[in-house]
C-alpha cells in the first residue's frame, strides 16, 4: 500500500476460496482502484483439489511484469509478425526446411505486445513456447503461411516478415513413404510464393519490415531486396558472424531504411534487437503523423 509503483497481485489459493463471492468482490474493488491481477493457473492445488488457484507460471509472471513496466508507445498499432522456418514435405515422414529457430520473430512479437500493440504471430514450426496475449497462428508450409498472411493483412498497420520462408518446395508429395531404391534420389523442386513481394504490392499505408539473411555483400543485397519488395525497413543479417542469425539468442544486424540510412546494431540479445527494430518502426509512424498536411490546391478563380 505504501508503494507508488504498479502493483501486480498473483492469487494462489483453493479454487472454492478463489470463487468465493467476497474474494471476487474484493478483487473487482481492487481492480477498480488500479491494482493489477493475474488469473491463477488451472490444475492440482496444494490442498489436492483441482481447479483455478495455482500460482501462475513464473515465466508468465515475469512477462506480465515486463509488460506492465514497458511504455505503451505502439498502442493502437496492429502488428503482423511472421516467424520461424517453413516445412516443405515430400512424403508423410520427411520434409525440407532450414535452420531458423523463430527466436528473432518471437522476440519481435513479444516486444511489440509489451509496447501495447495488438499482435498476430504467424509461425512456422519452432520449439519455442507459444507467447501469451497475442493471436497465434501456427502454420507449416510456405503456402500455408502465405494464406494466413493474406487473411490477416487487411487489419494490420505494420507487417514484419521475420520468417525464413523456403524459396522452393518439392513439386510432388508422395502419399506413401518413399522407400530407398538406387544409389541416388532426385527431388524436383518448384518455386514457393514470395510472400513479402505480394505484401509489398498490396501494402497501401502499411509499414513493411523484411529481413535479409546473407552470407556475402550484405548491404548491397539487402538494399536491392528492400527496393524490389517495396519494404520500408530491411533488417540485414550476416549469418557468417559468430552470435548472429539462426539459433543464437543474440544477433548483429544493420537496419536499413528506404531512405538509404543504415543503423548498425552491435551484438546484443534478440529482445533488445527487437526493440531497436520497433524503435525504427515507431519513428516512421511518428514521422508520418507529424508530416505537414498538403495544403489544398488553390482553386482557379
Ligand atoms: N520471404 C518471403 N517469402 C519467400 C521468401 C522470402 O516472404 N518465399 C521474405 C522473408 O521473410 C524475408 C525476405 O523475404 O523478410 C527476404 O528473405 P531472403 O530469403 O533473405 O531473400 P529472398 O528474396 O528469398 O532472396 P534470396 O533467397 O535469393 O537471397
Amino acid at each position: 500500500m505504501a508503494t507508488k509503483a504498479p502493483v501486480l497481485i498473483c492469487p494462489a489459493m483453493n479454487v472454492n476460496m478463489y470463487n468465493n463471492a467476497v474474494v471476487k468482490e474484493n478483487i473487482s474493488r481492487l481492480t477498480a482502484m488500479g491494482y493489477l491481477f493475474m488469473v491463477p493457473g488451472y490444475g492440482e492445488l496444494a490442498c489436492k483439489a483441482e481447479g483455478y488457484g495455482r500460482l501462475p507460471e513464473i515465466p508468465d509472471i515475469v512477462e506480465e511484469v515486463e509488460s506492465i513496466l514497458t511504455p505503451k508507445d505502439l498502442r493502437g498499432e496492429k502488428i503482423l509478425v511472421t516467424a520461424g522456418p517453413t516445412r516443405e514435405p515430400f512424403d508423410p515422414v520427411r520434409y525440407i526446411t532450414n535452420y531458423s529457430s523463430g527466436k528473432m520473430g518471437y522476440a519481435l512479437a513479444i516486444a511489440a505486445k509489451r509496447r501495447g500493440a495488438h499482435v498476430t504471430l504467424i509461425s512456422g514450426p519452432t520449439a519455442l513456447p507459444t507467447p501469451r496475449d497475442m493471436t497465434f497462428i501456427p502454420v507449416a508450409s510456405a503456402v500455408d503461411m502465405r494464406d494466413a498472411v493474406m487473411e490477416h493483412l487487411d487489419s494490420a498497420t505494420v507487417v514484419i516478415k521475420a520468417a525464413a520462408v523456403a524459396d522452393y518446395r518439392p513439386s510432388s508429395r508422395s502419399a506413401r513413404k518413399i522407400k530407398k531404391g538406387g544409389d541416388g534420389l532426385d527431388l524436383q523442386l518448384e518455386r514457393n510464393p514470395d510472400i513479402i513481394l505480394e505484401v509489398g504490392r498490396k501494402k497501401g499505408n502499411r509499414i513493411l519490415v523484411g529481413f535479409a539473411v546473407e552470407t556475402e555483400n550484405l548491404v548491397e543485397n539487402a538494399r536491392n531486396k528492400l527496393k524490389k519488395k517495396n519494404m520500408d525497413i530491411i533488417v540485414a543479417n550476416d549469418v557468417t558472424k559468430e552470435g548472429a542469425g539462426f539459433g543464437y539468442d543474440t544477433n548483429i544486424i544493420k537496419i536499413i531504411s528506404a531512405d538509404g540510412k543504415i543503423e548498425n546494431v552491435p551484438l546484443m540479445g534478440k529482445m533488445e534487437v527487437a526493440d531497436r527494430i520497433l524503435d525504427k518502426v515507431k519513428k516512421i509512424i511518428t514521422g508520418r503523423q507529424s508530416a505537414p498536411r498538403r495544403r489544398p490546391a488553390l482553386r482557379d478563380k
